[in-house]
């Protein structure tokens, strides 16, 4: 998601009034040709039966650009499931929005690139699982993908859209990374995303099988900083790296309710796409409520905004307003609290044992994947 990167306008913590988000990750369905094991939607999958219709999605998003928002992803499970996808993409860019797609490809084809052109689409961010075709297709549990992705990433550029590689990296893939970077420049990508799983929804089911080792890390790591040198102006690089060897925490969604809102399919609207994943929070519906009342004051978004909610540990931390507490989501998954220190902390307790614990999974066989599925958890 590097399109939902922190922004300099930053309102005052504690002020009562927050500045207007930037971004909105509309999941437009949690419906999935693809089955990753890492994937990010909650375990709880949404069926298509919940789902918001068009026009309270058009609705939403005129709601979205009145409150401030800039930039639309359209986002799944996988958004072009969706027949009416074209249609929430020509509203939001009439709205003034820059439009983004987020998608594994495998069900585009050229008069859908072509619709979604028309429609004032911006940009497409396409996954790739893996280089070697096995690998790839055990992975997303889907026989045939990975020949449809190479077909439709072509398509997309000949379509005339700037394309963005998104490889999601793990202890299965890790060692074909140079591969990967080199399927980027063939596909004529302008930018590539590789991120290290992070371990919350169906990926923290299968963290067991994914993690890969410190070695495993410093090698990519490696790879990816001689890549930036070599090909910069020519392939910008994204690079995320796994919570579990981290030192400090990253500043997750830029800081809860500070910058992004995501709206899940049935219309619950969420400070991050896994705050669901935070047993006592509720979170309020576009269906109920305008999204202006809820991103300004609704209990969810206010529960971590700013630096108040802080413990001890981050509130004395010269770093409080740079990672703003890092992830909660993590945070309540590892320790139980929302509100402790992220474990990919230094200073939280609990850090040490994370490190060990990642020492541990990644050193041993991996288990067999749990693949997503609707209705598998
Ligand atoms: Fe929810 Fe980080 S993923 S706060």
């Amino acid at each position: 998601m590097n399109a939902l990167s922190p922004s300099p306008t930053i309102e005052k913590s504690g002020s009562a009034a927050p500045a207007p988000p930037l971004a909105l990750l509309a999941e437009l369905t949690h419906r999935c040709p693809l089955q990753c094991p890492y994937c990010s939607n909650p375990v709880e999958l949404e069926r298509s039966g919940a789902e918001l219709d068009t026009a309270t999605w058009k609705r939403v998003l005129e709601e979205a650009v009145g409150l401030g928002v800039l930039q639309v992803h359209f986002s799944g499970g996988e958004p072009t499931v969706r027949k009416d996808l074209a249609d929430l993409v020509k509203h939001a860019a009439k709205l003034g929005c820059y439009t983004n797609l987020i998608t594994s490809g495998v069900l585009l084809d050229p008069a859908r690139l072509k619709e979604l052109y028309d429609a004032g689409l911006d940009h497409v961010q396409l996954s790739f699982q893996d280089t070697d075709v096995e690998s790839a297709e055990r992975i997303g549990n889907l026989a045939g993908a990975q020949k449809r992705k190479m077909e439709i990433a072509r398509q997309i550029r000949e379509a005339g859209f700037p394309l963005t590689v998104n490889a999601v990296v793990h202890r299965h893939n890790l060692s074909r990374l140079e591969e990967m970077i080199q399927l980027a420049l063939d596909l004529d990508a302008e930018r590539l995303e590789v991120a290290h799983v992070q371990y919350y929804g169906w990926a923290l089911k299968n963290r067991a099988s994914l993690l890969p080792t410190r070695e495993q890390l410093d090698n990519a790591t490696s790879v990816v900083n001689e890549a930036r040198v070599r090909l910069k102006g020519r392939l910008m690089i994204d690079y995320v790296i796994p919570d579990y060897y981290a030192k400090r925490p990253k500043s997750c969604m830029g800081g809860w309710g500070r910058q992004f809102l995501n709206i899940s399919p049935a219309g619950k609207v969420l400070p991050c796409h896994a705050a669901e994943s935070i047993t006592g929070l509720e979170f309020d519906s576009v269906r109920d409520k305008p999204l202006g009342e809820i991103w300004r004051s609704s209990p969810a978004f206010q529960a971590y905004r700013g630096t108040d909610w802080m413990p001890e540990t981050c509130r004395t931390c010269e770093r409080k307003e740079i990672d703003w507490g890092g992830c909660r989501c993590q945070a309540f998954a590892l320790t139980g609290k929302a509100d402790a220190v992220d474990p990919a902390c230094g200073l939280s307790p609990f850090h040490d044992e994370i490190f060990a614990l990642a020492e541990r999974e990644a050193g041993a066989a991996p288990p067999p994947f749990i693949y997503r599925r609707i209705g598998g958890a």
